[in-house]
């Protein structure tokens, strides 16, 4: 199925919770929640007495985007918080299937992102044990960039390797994504779409129906 995560990033922070109740009136099925360190990436961004306080507001999938060094040290806290889909960044992980493990073991989905320069061959071993990848179509650390166009490549081979190995993994693109160019990505093989400043940047509502409507022009073709 195609589903639309807004990333909250580009929302109004002085009005996060009102914006979040309208993209989840508007039907975006997930809502997308970038956190970073200041180590993984150049910025600092929101945790968790953010997600703790959005819980209430949405019962939508928090789809909870992980750029932080080590994530091993606050998985339980992010589950406690309310993430149901947890995702580190391989690069940020020594021991990748150790983390992935005890995510899952909170009975949370799992998953696993690749910045644009890492390969998805990275990824070979640990594809049977997760419940999503996210392509990163931008270098993480901002909002509003355009998306890097050999990561498109990336979606194609990914979806191809899970085909062949019969799995129906979720693949997220991430980064960059907006009305011009979302056909592209779910062509290439993407079906989570995250969407910063393409939803928030102007009418929340509209924007989010304008994906919608593509998603399921999409799904029935
Ligand atoms: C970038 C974040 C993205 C970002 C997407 O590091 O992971 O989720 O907020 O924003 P847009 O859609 O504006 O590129
Ligand atoms: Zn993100």
């Amino acid at each position: 199925m195609k589903c639309l995560s807004p990333s909250i990033l580009s929302a109004d922070f002085a009005n996060l919770g009102s914006q979040v109740a309208l993209m989840d009136e508007a039907g975006a099925q997930y809502v997308h929640i970038d956190v970073m360190d200041g180590v993984f990436v150049p910025s600092i961004s929101i945790g968790l007495p953010v997600i703790r306080s959005l819980r209430p507001v949405s019962d939508r999938i928090f789809d909870v985007h992980l750029m932080i060094t080590d994530p091993d040290r606050y998985i339980d806290a992010f589950v406690e918080a309310g993430a149901d889909l947890l995702t580190v960044h391989a690069e940020a992980c020594v021991h990748l299937d150790r983390t992935i493990q005890r995510i899952r073991e909170k009975g949370i989905l799992a998953g696993v992102a690749i910045n644009p320069a890492t390969p998805v061959g990275a990824l070979e071993c640990i594809l049977d044990e997760v419940d999503m990848v996210l392509v990163m179509s931008v270098n993480p650390g901002f909002g509003g960039q355009k998306l890097i166009p050999y990561t498109i490549d990336k979606i194609c081979t990914l979806r191809g390797l899970l085909d062949r190995r019969g799995l129906k993994t979720d693949i997220e693109v991430d980064g960059g994504v907006t009305l011009d160019n979302v056909d592209l990505v779910m062509d290439a093989g993407a079906n989570i779409i995250v969407a910063g400043s393409a939803v928030f940047g102007g009418d929340i509502r509209s924007n989010v129906e304008s994906f919608l409507r593509r998603l399921a022009a999409q799904e029935e073709s």
